[in-house]
């Protein structure tokens, strides 16, 4: 294909503005999915995303559309939208020349919004502002094109509007598209460079990589070349998806498609990576590309520990298509046997352990989600911890901690709560702007350990849903940092210490202690639940004795009753955990490291 007749584009929106939904609409304006084969949410091929009404992996689809004429290839990329997937987001932009920026039309800009036209701008994409859902009796189309305009530095005439809902404006806005957005630019007889920008497991036909061919043309057959692992794989396959893939001659400058070379493992075929020919292979590689690095770690333990090979292998499964997993054994004293699992964020986290459960039937208990500390000790060694109970107890010189920066949009009324709940959460304000009279934006440093939990909850909790947060790493700096234990009967419940900042070290050790007091059981005798750091109490709860003679029940009459209560008393042990003496039914455990 001529490069002169090719447009990509992405959609970029903050989460639920209507991506999905616009993207289907465009497959049936071009006419490449009929009506009838037409279901919600085309491009998004996991269950899992199709339920949650949320893109996780990024596709690409190309679009005849016919302008004046003459017939173009739109290739469009979908992004995912959600702050846990910024990096395949920016990977999916660098493969574009131009992004449709769209709003909701009722809601307006939000912190994603922000976030992903920053992207687009450092991409230097051609950005095409677009309000959508202007079908929507609560849209406000003209004070919101105001406000995008305002924010890009274009005319509010300039603004789109459309509804991917009712289709109003998508023909329109596909005519744009060919318009404004350049044409791709690159060497056709240059050395092959393609970039990869999304890498996908499939059963039956391993990986497929998903690229943008920036220089020169690869071809069926031949051997190309991954450009930061020089590792050297046979091109079976090479095509695009019109969605269905569809196999050609070759991709030449400005396309986009896919390759399949038999590799089983997405690792083989990272997203950012360079692929080149081999024969003539390019001399530099298409720039930056960065492992994403998992953010929150989780210990995860199946409930009946003969999952624990089922659990193994479903890790090693889920894997294959997500690169941004990382994963290793941990055995917990409490829990058993079971693995740390880094993730990009808490949603991620759920999609993992919700795709776990559903797709390999396993029962999970995760401990409480934690960052990942660097701790430098007396002797001035660096100790990454992950796992709370890796703390060092010795002398510590000092702990550093991940920061973020983020950013909040609201409206004005709720500056006040959301100062607040900043302050809790040891947040320092970094400015404030309004984007109108009455939204602003608000900048704020925080720690990663003060938002991995339930922040998100609490802001919109405080702004009556209204807020939107947007969050990226930022550093680190030091803090004062403890580990608080939680001691039953004098020993330590491992899957229970948690490191928090000094101040609220008393706050954590009270309440596990209170929890923990109502769900064990009384045993035979007294037992002290404990808080600690180091060997100092901070907190205490006492389960009082009782003497529990399941016999004395049955007055000494019939005795296979006797029998069948002791076989029941025997089965319920099963599922107890031994704590030293004290017996904790696994149920406790689940409900002590529920967040709730
Ligand atoms: P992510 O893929 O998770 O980022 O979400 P999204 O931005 O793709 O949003 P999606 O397309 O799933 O739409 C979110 C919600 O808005 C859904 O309930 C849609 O039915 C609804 N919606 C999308 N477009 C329109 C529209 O033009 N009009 C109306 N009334 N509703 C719309």
């Amino acid at each position: 294909t001529d490069p002169a007749v090719i447009r990509n584009f992405c959609i970029i929106a903050h989460i639920d503005h209507g991506k999905s939904t616009l993207a289907d609409r465009m497959l049936q304006s071009t006419g490449v999915v009929q009506a009838r084969d037409m279901r919600a949410q085309y491009l998004d091929r996991m269950d899992i995303e199709r339920e949650r009404g949320i893109t996780i992996k990024s596709q690409a689809v190309r679009m005849p559309w016919e302008v004046d004429g003459v017939s173009y290839a739109l290739n469009m990329i979908d992004t995912p939208g959600h702050v846990d997937f910024t990096y395949e987001v920016s990977r999916s932009l660098a493969a574009c020349e131009g992004a449709i920026l769209l709003v909701d039309a009722a809601q307006g800009i939000e912190a994603q919004t922000l976030a992903n036209l920053y992207l687009a701008m450092e991409n230097e994409l051609t950005i095409i502002p677009v309000l959508n859902k202007i079908d929507l009796p609560a849209a406000q189309p003209e004070k919101y094109a105001a406000e995008l305009a305002n924010l890009i530095g274009v005319e509010p005439e300039d603004v789109l509007k459309v509804s991917g809902k009712t289709g109003q404006g998508v023909e329109e806005l596909l005519d744009e598209i060919v318009k404004q957005l350049p044409a791709p630019q690159g060497v056709r007889d240059a050395p092959a460079r393609a970039m990869i920008f999304d890498s996908v497991y499939d059963t039956y036909r391993g990986v497929v990589t998903y690229v943008r061919v920036v220089d020169g043309e690869l071809k069926p057959r031949e051997r190309i070349q991954m450009m930061s692992t020089h590792a050297q794989h046979e091109l079976l396959e090479i095509g695009v998806s019109a969605p269905e893939p569809q196999p050609t001659k070759g991709l030449s400058v400005g396309e986009v498609g896919y390759l399949i070379t038999g590799v089983k493992d997405v690792r083989q075929s990272r997203v950012g990576d360079t692929v080149t020919g081999n024969l003539n292979p390019a001399q530099e590689s298409l720039g930056g590309y960065a492992d994403p690095q998992p953010m929150v770690f989780a210990g995860l333990y199946p409930i009946d520990g003969s999952d624990y090979p089922v659990l193994r292998d479903a890790l090693d499964k889920l894997k294959l298509n997500d690169a941004a997993l990382s994963y290793e054994p941990e055995t917990s004293a409490a829990l058993g046997f079971g693995f740390r699992v880094g993730f990009l964020g808490l949603l991620h986290l759920e999609i993992v352990r919700e795709r776990l459960e559903r797709e390999f039937k396993l029962d999970l208990i995760s401990t409480a989600p934690n960052v990942e500390y660097d701790v430098v000790t007396e002797d001035k060694s660096h100790l990454h911890v992950k796992n709370p109970s890796e703390f060092p107890s010795g002398k510590i010189l000092e702990v550093h901690e991940p920061m973020v920066a983020a950013t909040i949009i609201a409206p004005a009324e709720f500056i006040g709560a959301i100062m607040e709940l900043n302050q809790q959460r040891r947040g320092i304000m970094g400015g404030m702007d309004y984007l109108s009279e009455e939204r602003v934006e608000m900048r704020y440093r925080l720690p990663l350990a003060e938002i991995v939990y339930d922040y998100f909850d609490q802001l919109k909790s405080k702004t009556r849903g209204y807020a939107s947060l947007n969050w990226q790493a930022d550093g680190e700096q030091v803090a004062d940092l403890v580990k608080v234990d939680i001691l039953l009967q004098g020993e330590q419940v491992d899957a229970f210490s948690a490191i928090t900042h000094k101040d609220k070290a008393y706050a954590y050790g009270t309440m596990m202690a209170t929890k923990l007091r109502e769900l064990i059981p009384r045993q035979q005798f007294e037992v002290p639940i404990q808080a600690a750091i180091g060997s100092r109490i901070i907190a205490r709860e006492n389960i009082r004795a009782i003497r529990k003679d399941v016999l004395a029940k049955c007055y000494g009459g019939d005795i296979s009753r006797k029998r069948k209560l002791l076989e029941k008393q025997k089965e319920g042990k099963k599922r107890m955990k031994m704590v030293g003496r004290v017996e904790v039914p696994q149920e406790a455990f689940i409900a002590a490291l529920s967040s709730d």
